[in-house]
C-alpha cells in the first residue's frame, strides 16, 4: 500500500558535473521494473539541481529530484537561503527538512522544521522530516521522548491529508556516517512508535505516511530493514554517492 522510497542524500558532495555523471551512471544500472518497485530520489547540493533536472528531463529518467534544505519564506532579504518556489520551479519533488546535521550544526529548531515542512507542502512538494536521537539521549533512555516530540513538532498544524502525503525519516544520530546501524528490530520499533504517535493525533494518516530509516544504510543491511513492517524505505547518505553502491541499495531484494 505504501510505495517504497529510497532517497540519496548527497550532503555537501559533488560538483554539478560530477552530479550529472552519477545520475547518468545510476540510470544505466536501473531497469523500469526497479522504478516500479521503488521510488528513487537523489538530493544533490543546490548548485547541481538544475544540471540534474536537465539530465532527468532530457533522458526521460524516472529518478525524482530532491533538495536538502529550504527556507520557509517565499522571498526576501535572507542571504544564502533558498525559497520553496525556486525548488518547485526546478521540478524538485522532495525536500529534506530538519536533517540532524542542520539541527546540530546549524541550530535549526523544531519550529523552523515545522515552518519548512508547511512551506514545502504549500508548494506541492513532499517534505522528508528527519528525526532522531543522539548517542547520549539513547544512553539516557530518552530516545522515544525525543523522537515523539520531534514528530509532533515537525508536523504540527498539518491536516491529516498533508500528514499522509509527507515522509518521516528516523535517523539515529549515532548511526549517521559512522558505519553503525540500528538493528532492524530497533529501527522498526522506533518507526512503529512514530506511527502510533501520528495515529493518536492524525488517525488514519498514520497508515499512509511513509517512514524511512536512515543511518549507515548500505547494500548489506537494507534488505533486513526493508523486511520490517513499519519501514517504507531508506534515506541514504554515504552509500548514495557511488552509483553502483546506490543501485545495489535500491535493488535490495536481489
Ligand atoms: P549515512 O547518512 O547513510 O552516511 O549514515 C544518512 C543521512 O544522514 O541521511
Amino acid at each position: 500500500m505504501r510505495r517504497v522510497l529510497v532517497a540519496g542524500n548527497w550532503k555537501m558532495h559533488k560538483t554539478h558535473l560530477e552530479a550529472i555523471q552519477v545520475v547518468q551512471k545510476l540510470s544505466y544500472r536501473l531497469d523500469p521494473a526497479d522504478y516500479e518497485r521503488v521510488e528513487v530520489v537523489v538530493a544533490p547540493p543546490f548548485t547541481a539541481l538544475r544540471s540534474v533536472q536537465t539530465v532527468i528531463e532530457a533522458d526521460h529518467l524516472l529518478i525524482r529530484l530532491g533538495a536538502q534544505n529550504v527556507h520557509w519564506k517565499d522571498e526576501g532579504a535572507f542571504t544564502g537561503e533558498i525559497a520553496p518556489r525556486m525548488l518547485q520551479s526546478l521540478s524538485v519533488s522532495y525536500v529534506i527538512v530538519g536533517h540532524s546535521e542542520r539541527r546540530e550544526i546549524f541550530g535549526e529548531t523544531d519550529e523552523w522544521v515545522n515552518r519548512k515542512a508547511k512551506a514545502v507542502l504549500a508548494h506541492g512538494m513532499v517534505p522528508i522530516v528527519c528525526v532522531g536521537e543522539t548517542e547520549a539521549e539513547r544512553d539516557e533512555g530518552a530516545s522515544e521522548d525525543k523522537v515523539r516530540r520531534q514528530v509532533l513538532a515537525g508536523l504540527a498544524g498539518l491536516d491529516p491529508e498533508a500528514v499522509a502525503g509527507s515522509v518521516v525519516a528516523y535517523e539515529p544520530i549515532w548511526a549517521i556516517g559512522t558505519g553503525r546501524t540500528a538493528s532492524a528490530d530497533d529501527a522498526d520499533a522506533m518507526a512503529a512508535l512514530i506511527r502510533e504517535t501520528i495515529a493518536d493525533r492524525w488517525g488514519d494518516a498514520a497508515e499512509r505516511i511513509r517512514i524511512l530509516y536512515g543511518g549507515s544504510v548500505n547494500p548489506g543491511n537494507i534488505a533486513g530493514l526493508m523486511a520490517k513492517r513499519n519501514i517504507d524505505g531508506g534515506l541514504v547518505g554515504g552509500a548514495s554517492l557511488d552509483p553502483d553502491t546506490f543501485a545495489s541499495v535500491i535493488r535490495y531484494w536481489m
